[in-house]
Parts: structure tokens; C-alpha cells; sequence
């Protein structure tokens, strides 16, 4: 596996991989690896002749300095990891690399950012749109994989390729999730037992939630609201009930429902969410 660290090494690489006739897979993480990201590299590796994982934790969408401080960094160990996947290039750069200047760019996702993370972490989906677009022109993929974890991120990205007309095919792959249902998140390396042991409860939450939608997303909301209150370790910050493509709350009849929450646990946030296609 070769490691990357400038942009000028990986336009590079991609661009003789590309002159191969190589199918170039990619999948953005921030690093801290589980199995969740090792999912998506798997998946990637299946189906692509060459495949690029990039670690970089994006201060452009974070809202909070010290979620940013504070999020993991374990870069060794990371390297460790995908290298038994079979990924052909780690793009590890640094800040400075990937933002030589400020970007002034200000992207608007429209209705599908003013919901749930969008509405709740100003700023974030601008990061999370200009790291990937700038990550995108340097990797130049084929196809990029994503996580349902972020469900939201989803279709930002989905309406930037979209928008913006990169010709690359997305993929999006189901939530890995521990045994006890807690959704894997390099977040959660950061929970105290107490928190750990309190945190299965978002993903029950989701499921009550959905068990409640045939009798209304009133009733399946305050029904999760409820079980969550009965847990003083749980914050909860929204539980979102919408229509899976739009994200806005009023469904489709027939229309996949996706059921979002974010909640602080000990300082430590938290989102997850599930699928729900009605009968
Ligand atoms: P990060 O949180 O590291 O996640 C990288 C990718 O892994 C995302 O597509 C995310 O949805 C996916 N993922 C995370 N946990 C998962 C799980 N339990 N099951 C399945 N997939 C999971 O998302 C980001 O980084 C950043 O916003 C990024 C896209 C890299 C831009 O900076």
C-alpha cells in the first residue's frame, strides 16, 4: 500500500491509474478506523482495479473546536488496518496541504441542509461539500462509497455530484452496528464506560420509533422520546421522522422513511437513524 501525502503525489498516481484504464474506487474517512469504514474499503476493493482511502480530519465541518480538538487521531494504527484490506493508496495530507489557502466557498444544499444535522451543526454540510469536491478533482474516482450512517451526508453529496456534474458513481452501504446495536463511530472511542453502556438505547430508540409509524410520526416520535427521557445519561438533541429522499417531514405515501436522532452522551455526540420501508 503506498501512502500519500500531497496533492501533487495522488493527482499523480490517479493520473497514470487513469491512463491504465484502471477503475479507481475511493472512500473519504476522517480516520479512526472500524469496521464500519473497513466495510465500505472492502466493498470498494470487490469492485475496483485500484483503491484510495483518504484520513483527514476536516476542520471545515466542524462547528464545535472542541469536537474537532478531540476527535481521534490515530493515524499508525489506521495504516495498520488498511493494509490487510487489499487498498492500494492511503492519502493521509495535512491541513495546510489540503487548504493552502481558506476556502471563501459557501454551499447551499437548499431544504435538504436546513434539517436535522444541517439545521443543528451551522456550517457543516459547507465542510463536508468542499472537502469532498476538493478530495474528489485529486482522487478522481469512479466510484466513491459512503456510510447510510450519515444518511443526511448521503444525499448532500448525492445533489453536489449531481450539481456539479462529477461523473462519479455513488455508493452507499448499510450501518455496521456493534452486537448490542450501538452504530460503530469513531466517536464512540471517546465514550466513558457509563456512557458505552447506556448508548444501545439510540438505536432501540430508532426501532420503537419505527415499530410506532403506522400510527403516526407524532405518536412514533413521542413514543422514542419518551423511552430516551428515561435515561439521564442520554441528552437527546432532535429524533427527526422524514421522508428518505427529500428529508423534509412530510412523507410520500409509500416512500421509505428514514427516522434520524443526534444525542450527547457524557459530551460526546452521537447520531444514528434507520430505514424504514412502509408495507
Ligand atoms: P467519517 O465519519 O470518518 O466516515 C467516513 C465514511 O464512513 C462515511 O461515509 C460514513 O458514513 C461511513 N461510516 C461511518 N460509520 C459507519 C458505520 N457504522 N457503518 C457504515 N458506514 C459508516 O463522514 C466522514 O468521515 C466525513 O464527513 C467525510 C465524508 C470523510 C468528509 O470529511
Amino acid at each position: 500500500m503506498e501512502i500519500l501525502e500531497t496533492a501533487a503525489a495522488l493527482q499523480a498516481r490517479t493520473e497514470m491509474w487513469r491512463r491504465d484504464g484502471s477503475r479507481i474506487g475511493f472512500v473519504p474517512t476522517m480516520g479512526a478506523l472500524h469496521d464500519g469504514h473497513l466495510e465500505l474499503v472492502r466493498a470498494a476493493v470487490a469492485e475496483n482495479d485500484v483503491v484510495i482511502v483518504s484520513v483527514f480530519v476536516n476542520p471545515t465541518q466542524f462547528n464545535n473546536a472542541e469536537d474537532f480538538n478531540k476527535y481521534p487521531r490515530v493515524l499508525e494504527s489506521d495504516t495498520e488496518l488498511l493494509r490487510n484490506t487489499g487498498c492500494t493508496a492511503l492519502f493521509a495530507p495535512t491541513p495546510e496541504e489540503m487548504y493552502p489557502r481558506p476556502a471563501v466557498l459557501q454551499l447551499d444544499f437548499g431544504p435538504l441542509e436546513r434539517v436535522m444535522e444541517g439545521a443543528h451543526r451551522p456550517g457543516h454540510f459547507n465542510g463536508v461539500g468542499i472537502v469532498v469536491s476538493k478530495l474528489f478533482h485529486l482522487a478522481r474516482p469512479h466510484r466513491a462509497y459512503f456510510g447510510q450512517k450519515d444518511w443526511q451526508q448521503v444525499a448532500i453529496v448525492r445533489q453536489l455530484v449531481a450539481d456539479l456534474g462529477f461523473d462519479v458513481e455513488l455508493i452507499a452501504a448499510p450501518t455496521v452496528r456493534e452486537a448490542d446495536g450501538l452504530a460503530m463511530s469513531s466517536r464512540n472511542r471517546r465514550l466513558s464506560p457509563e456512557a458505552r453502556q447506556v448508548a444501545p438505547r439510540l438505536h432501540e430508540a430508532l426501532l420503537l420509533a419505527a415499530a410506532h409509524l403506522p400510527a403516526g410520526t407524532a405518536v412514533a416520535q413521542a413514543e422514542a422520546q419518551k423511552f430516551l427521557g428515561g435515561f439521564p445519561g442520554i441528552e437527546l438533541e432532535y429524533l427527526e421522522i422524514a421522508d428518505a429522499q427529500t428529508l423534509q417531514p412530510d412523507l410520500t405515501a409509500g416512500g421509505d422513511v428514514v427516522i434520524c436522532l443526534a444525542a450527547w452522551l457524557d459530551g460526546v455526540r452521537l447520531i444514528d437513524n434507520v430505514l424504514v420501508h412502509p408495507a
